[in-house]
């Protein structure tokens, strides 16, 4: 558990007032028994030169531009919740946005030092903030010139991102595992600049079966090469199979933590699941001054619309 100690020091030291979230990517120089996987980086923050998107090889029709997807894609209109969207509220944005920026420097100076390209935002239980973060991570991304991000709502139990970005849940995910829509069906792009969103989609209740069934992996192989990241929001990984499959997926997985309310002992349990897996960083999510020292309660979770039932795993 040190690091999330020294997570919490470092969110002391630089957290202002107000109800936020401290962004921590945690580059560590050794890497921790506990993480196996963890891949360490340069420490501080450096704002990193970005690369463009890799180019797409060969020229077959298989070829996919941004210019062409932008076209040929689903535009809905969104209605950005400023209840949740640090960049369109200033009352959240005064050091909200400030973390965001730091996170996206982080994971662009991790990105220097490995493939990172798809990143799973995950918890170990659920309301911790994964929806919340992937979605302003996605938009602080966006917000640097010619970046393009992709944000999936992966999480088919309880998908929120559309909330957040006021964006039609369907045709989705879901829908585009089935097969019963195109990828262009389900990738929107809105007015938020070069960001798109594939939204969760109608309600299933085969989700681990959806999301491991090869169309979601085609669908990230042809997709991530258009984009500087894509970004998938999880069920927490605890409750349910979801986040394991998806973390196969991805090139990283982003840990959030919510401060003084997520139990150190299932933080490290959560790790473990993610055992394998390469472990970017921890996002200390919502910290208040009473979070850092006040005690810790311990409830079981359960997770999806119908929480409660036993979940499939
Ligand atoms: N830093 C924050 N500041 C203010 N509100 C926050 C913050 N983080 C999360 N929230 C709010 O807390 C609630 C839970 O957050 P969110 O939905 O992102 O969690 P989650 O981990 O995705 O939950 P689930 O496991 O159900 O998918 C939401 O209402 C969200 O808007
Ligand atoms: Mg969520």
């Amino acid at each position: 558990m040190s690091r999330i100690h020294e997570a919490l020091k470092k969110a002391e030291q630089e957290r202002a007032a107000g109800h936020a979230t401290e962004a921590v990517a945690l580059p560590q120089p050794e890497p921790a028994p506990r993480f196996a996987d963890w891949k360490p980086s340069a420490v501080g923050v450096v704002a990193v030169p970005v690369a463009e998107p890799a180019p797409v090889s060969g020229g077959t029709s298989d070829y996919l531009r941004f210019d062409d997807l932008r076209a040929h894609c689903a535009r809905p209109e969104w209605h950005l919740d400023p209840n949740v969207n640090v960049f369109s509220n200033p009352a959240l944005s005064t050091h909200g946005a400030e973390q965001f920026r730091t996170l996206r420097s982080r994971l662009y100076q991790l990105r220097g030092a490995q493939s990172l390209r798809t990143l799973l935002v995950t918890s170990s239980i659920p309301g911790e903030g994964k929806t919340f973060v992937a979605a302003n991570l996605a938009q602080v991304i966006v917000r640097q010139p010619d970046r393009r991000a992709l944000i999936i709502d992966a999480d088919l139990r309880c998908a929120r991102v559309h909330t957040v970005l006021g964006a039609p849940v369907a045709p989705g995910l879901t829908d585009y595992l089935r097969g019963e829509a195109d990828e262009m069906a389900v990738i929107q792009h809105g007015h938020e600049g070069n960001l798109c969103f594939i939204a969760g989609g109608n309600d299933v209740t085969n989700p681990s079966e959806l999301l491991s069934n090869g169309r979601l992996k085609a669908l990230l192989d042809r997709l991530t090469p258009v984009f500087d990241w894509v970004i998938l929001d999880s069920p927490p990984c605890l409750p349910v199979a979801d986040a394991n499959i998806l973390a196969d997926l991805c090139d990283g997985v982003l840990m959030v933590v919510r401060a003084g309310t997520t139990p150190g002992p299932t933080v490290q349990r959560a790790c473990q699941e993610m055992q394998g897996r390469n472990i970017v960083g921890v996002v200390l999510n919502a910290v208040q001054d009473s979070h850092l020292y006040g005690s810790y309660y311990y409830q079981p979770y359960s997770y999806g619309r119908d929480a409660g039932k036993v979940p499939e795993k």
